[in-house]
């Protein structure tokens, strides 16, 4: 029997205040990196300093830096007075000496973050061996400085700290290298990592950082999985029910498999919303999910499913459904059937195989203790310390492989996740264009519609961006139809028009789309007698019968004599058509000119052979053939 989890037998009202932390009586293991003094050389020596439970630690690099200790507010619970006094004036950054007491130790190193330090190291108070610095317990208050905490911090031994404290006193230059270059075994080139995680979205601060986490983190996580450089579980902590309160309505209503396995209450309350069972019931999937699609290759499928379920069917929405959760499995094209006989019968009074293997392993073996905080991460055995930043994760992944051995992506100077690369992140994008909505960011990837060369974008930025304001023509057509055909453009985009797209006359169309409007069939031009109509691309060609002219502005044909004589009349009938008579003449006269260029000079070219025929607007075309005919 796991011998932590007897603590339960104690009180059931333990189950419901588990959630946020696990208080055990087992092995707390300090996970370490390595404090040296460098100089002066009187004090050359290396000590083990355990990595504090927030912040940044630098795993698998190492810092050298000045020590410097307070000459007032040692305890670093006050901000230190004046700006950035410990900022370095030198090239060496300042290491921060601190006593231990009076106040949270992230609140010590948040103060001395503001003050200017880039490492900060707490000395014991006590002859003890070392402890881990943790976050604070249920203080909204120190969750504003928490999350902001990026500089790294170790515990040390009270007898080292006097030392070092001594030193600085009596002025001397004490270098120090703090080194997390071994914090991480690197044995192969492969890492094995875990995530004790749980599928409960409203437990407050904790479950909101696992899950900022996996989101964040889902890019690399994905990278180093498909490309066979990690192997990574996702665990899930449960409880269990004493023997003696099995049949109890609070076991009932918290557990699965008649008291094995149950999570707390959501609500902390056992009459409202959802209860502990479906909590445990939703981890099972997920595991399930796990097992599932590892067994075809398919393991970093998790991570999808667990963010899409977090977004879909949160309990906060109360969403938190078994018809949500397949939905989502049907999505990722996941074996739904398959998953679910991995699940089992939650009312069976039999283990459950998978949910077994979990409480087994919450218990620590190896190097590795047990598993007390949710979440925990587990890298090669070894549980990870800090911040569960996505950057300070991977550095710390990274530095698990054998050295030289490091997959490209533990390479590039700025480790961008690109999750961006990842199907665009699941944002809008115009790949031939290379515009996107996905942006790789502190938090993630986000969809945002781009500004690109000046013009922006509005939009959802999953779904849709849509080029604004003046200029928009310029960049993709504003993402209106545009189509070329005979060295011929028609566009829906006009720069006259801030946003949307309008087709062009002669076309048809929600603008993202333009077809040629047929204006023969539809019977909308050239309908006079004896005409005969042909259909173009954006416009149309009319023939008159006999001896007549078409006149495209009112859709008429005319009659002409055999003559130039008529010719000419034809022209004067022409121009009083359009300019309204003569007196309107000189008024109309560049409107006549181009009006000359195209529909005149077509109908001369019926009595004269041009030498510039191929000058000719295309709808002339037929005109050439009927020259032809002459
Ligand atoms: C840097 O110089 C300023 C001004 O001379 C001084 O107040 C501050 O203590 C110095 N900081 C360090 C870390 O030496
Ligand atoms: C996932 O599959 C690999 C083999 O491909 C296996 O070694 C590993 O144990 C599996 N993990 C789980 C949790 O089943
Ligand atoms: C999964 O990978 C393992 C090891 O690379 C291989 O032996 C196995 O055949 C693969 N399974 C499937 C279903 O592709
Ligand atoms: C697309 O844009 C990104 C960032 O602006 C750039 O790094 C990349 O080389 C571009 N790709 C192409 C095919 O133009």
């Amino acid at each position: 029997m796991p011998h932590f989890l007897t603590l339960l037998l104690s009180s059931l009202l333990i189950i419901i205040q588990l959630h946020v932390h696990v208080h055990v009586h087992a092995r707390f293991v300090v996970e370490k990196s390595s404090v040296s003094v460098l100089s002066p050389t009187s004090l050359k020596s290396k000590h083990d300093a355990a990595i504090a439970n927030f912040g940044i630690p630098d795993y698998g690099g190492f810092i050298v830096g000045s020590l410097f200790y307070p000459q007032t507010g040692a305890f670093g619970c006050l901000p230190f007075q004046g700006d950035k006094p410990f900022k370095s004036n030198t090239s060496r950054p300042t290491i921060l000496l601190l006593d231990r007491g009076d106040c949270y130790f992230a609140l010590k190193v948040w103060n001395a973050q503001q003050a200017g330090a880039a490492v900060v190291l707490v000395m014991d108070s006590i002859d003890e061996s070392l402890i881990t610095m943790d976050l604070p317990e249920d203080s909204t208050e120190a969750d504003a400085y928490v999350e902001k905490i990026r500089i790294p911090s170790a515990f040390i031994e009270k007898s080292l700290g006097t030392t070092l404290k001594e030193a600085v006193r009596n002025a001397e230059d004490v270098v120090i290298r703090l080194d997390w270059r071994e914090s991480v075994p690197h044995p192969d080139n492969r890492v094995e990592y875990e995530f004790w995680t749980n599928s409960n979205d409203e437990c407050g601060t904790r479950c909101n950082e696992q899950m900022d986490f996996v989101k964040s983190f889902k890019g690399h996580a994905q990278i180093l999985e498909k490309g066979g450089y990690t192997q990574f579980t996702p665990h899930y902590i449960t409880w269990y029910c004493p023997e003696a309160f099995r049949f109890s309505s609070q076991c009932k209503s918290q557990c699965i498999n008649h008291g094995r396995y149950c999570a707390p209450d959501p609500e902390q309350d056992f009459g409202v919303g959802y209860e502990g069972k479906d909590i445990v019931y939703e981890n099972l999937r997920q595991l399930c999910v796990h097992r599932v699609s590892n067994e075809t290759n398919r393991s970093w499928v998790w991570w999808d499913f667990v963010t899409d379920f977090h977004v879909r069917c949160s309990l906060k929405d109360k969403r938190y459904t078994k018809q949500c959760a397949e939905d989502v499995m049907k999505s990722l094209n996941l074996p739904v059937d398959k998953i679910n006989d991995c699940m089992g019968d939650p009312e069976a009074d039999v283990e459950n195989k998978v949910l077994k293997i979990e409480q087994e392993m919450q218990i620590g073996h190896g190097a590795r203790g047990d598993v007390t905080i949710l979440p925990t991460l587990v890298i090669n055995e070894v549980q990870y310390r800090g911040k569960l930043d996505r950057t300070a994760v991977l550095k710390a992944i990274c530095s698990g492989f054998k050295e030289t051995e490091e997959p490209p992506i533990c390479l590039t100077s700025d480790i961008q996740t690109d999750e961006c690369l990842e199907r665009n992140g699941g944002c809008w994008q115009l790949l031939q264009q290379n515009i996107t909505a996905c942006k790789d960011t502190f938090r993630g990837r986000v969809c945002e519609c781009p500004v690109v060369n000046g013009v922006q974008y509005k939009g959802d930025g999953y779904t849709t961006c849509e080029a604004y304001g003046p200029a928009r023509c310029t960049i993709n057509n504003g993402g209106c139809w545009s189509e070329t055909k005979n060295e011929l453009t028609a566009t829906a985009c006009s720069n006259s028009d801030i946003s949307g797209c309008k087709c062009p006359s002669g076309f048809r169309g929600d603008g993202q789309n333009c077809e040629d409007v047929d204006e023969c069939k539809e019977r909308l031009a050239c309908q006079c007698e004896g005409c005969s109509c042909t259909n173009t691309w954006g416009g149309y060609h009319c023939k008159c019968s006999g001896n007549q002219v078409y006149m495209k502005d009112q859709d008429t044909c005319i009659e002409k004599s055999g003559s130039k004589v008529g010719s000419f009349l034809v022209f004067l009938v022409l121009a009083v058509v359009v300019g309204g008579g003569l007196a309107g003449y000189m008024f109309y006269k560049y409107r006549l000119r181009s009006y000359m260029d195209s529909e005149i000079m077509s109908i001369m070219s019926q009595y004269m052979p041009l030498d510039s025929q191929n000058k000719v607007e295309s709808h002339s075309e037929t005109e050439t053939l009927r020259q032809g005919a002459v």
